[in-house]
């Protein structure tokens, strides 16, 4: 529940919700700013007030974990207060994937954003740059889908291809695909909404050719998908460079023990965020808690299709 009142931010925290809201960070394409990104979504709505809780999908690397594990260590270290989200460690048995290890995932993880989200005002999950099947579950049940897209074609072939000539779009790839399945299903099944926001990542300030068929793809594409466009964040080095640290570029200098002063890069490193949050319009009313709620219903049949005995006939 929301305890503090957020000043001059994006927001304020004034939603407290009967079932948080659950954004899940996710893009197929490795390296693309899902990290980056939900470390800043999260030390936003804390800012804010909220009560947030993350998982770290990636279980291979787990950076959002780490980040988080740093920002605990450096507040300690200082001796300053730095907001934390409440950090789930969810373990999986997905590197020996199986039928059986893929139910107890998927139980287990039901459960627990279940658990979470009843805690929280956000669930804030992190996912791997690769298909898997818990990766998949999580996209199915995000109220919010963030995906980042590096400023490059290659990166795009991830959402979709295009004619090397005159840049029409001819076909969905996969991750795409995935993405509109689950978004239908949600509608289908339980007039749920997974509100798709595409954020461009790593823009450089110079308006490049490139930079500008690439965005009129997307455009083109976001209007056959039904994503919408984020502005998205620029090339900087305070998105690389805090992570041992744990800190972000919503951090007061004065306030987390660092020499020197916020730069202007700074400055704007933390407009581009605030702005980035305004446009994923995240919950702070009524419709946005029915939403919620309506995603509440999903699960609960989902574990229903899922009960016990039906592992037995597998
Ligand atoms: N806007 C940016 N400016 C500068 N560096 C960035 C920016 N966004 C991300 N990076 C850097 O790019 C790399 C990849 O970013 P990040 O880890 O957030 O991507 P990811 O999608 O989570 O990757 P993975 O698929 O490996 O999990 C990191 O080194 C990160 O610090
Ligand atoms: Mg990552």
């Amino acid at each position: 529940m929301a305890d503090r009142q957020g000043d001059g931010k994006p927001f304020d925290a004034e939603c407290v919700s009967e079932s948080g809201h659950v954004v899940v960070c996710g893009n197929e394409k490795g390296g693309s700013g899902k990290t980056t990104t939900a470390i800043h979504i999260v030390v936003a709505l804390l800012k804010a007030g909220f009560s947030v809780a993350t998982i770290d999908l990636d279980m291979r690397q787990k950076s959002l974990d780490r980040h988080i594990a740093n920002r605990a260590a450096w507040a300690r270290k200082c001796g300053v207060s730095l907001e934390l989200p409440t950090r789930y460690d969810f373990v999986t048995r997905e590197l020996d994937s199986t039928i059986e290890t893929n139910f107890q995932d998927f139980a287990a993880f039901v459960r627990v954003v279940d658990e979470l989200e009843r805690d929280h005002d956000f669930v804030v999950i992190d996912t791997p740059g690769s298909d898997s099947y818990l990766m998949r579950l999580a996209h199915s049940m995000a109220d919010t889908l963030v995906t980042p897209l590096n400023d490059s074609f290659v990166d795009f072939d991830v959402l979709g291809q295009v004619d090397p000539e005159n840049y029409e779009i001819e076909g969905f790839s996969h991750y795409a695909s995935m993405v509109r399945d689950a978004r239908r299903q949600r509608r289908e099944d339980h007039d749920g909404l997974i509100d798709w926001v595409v954020v461009r990542n790593r823009v450089s300030p110079l308006a490049s050719r490139n930079s500008m068929s690439l965005l009129a793809c997307v455009k083109q594409l976001s209007m056959q998908l039904g994503f919408r466009i984020a502005d998205g964040i620029g090339e900087r080095m305070i998105f690389r460079e805090y992570f041992p640290k744990g800190l972000t570029a919503l951090d007061e200098f004065d306030v987390v023990g660092l020499e020197g002063r916020t730069t202007r890069s700074h400055l704007a490193a933390r407009d581009e965020v605030n702005k980035l949050i305004r446009m994923l319009r995240l919950p702070i009313d009524a419709q946005s808690r029915k939403l919620a709620l309506s995603r509440g219903t999903w699960l609960s049949k989902s574990r229903e299709l899922y009960s016990g005995n039906e592992l037995h006939h597998h």
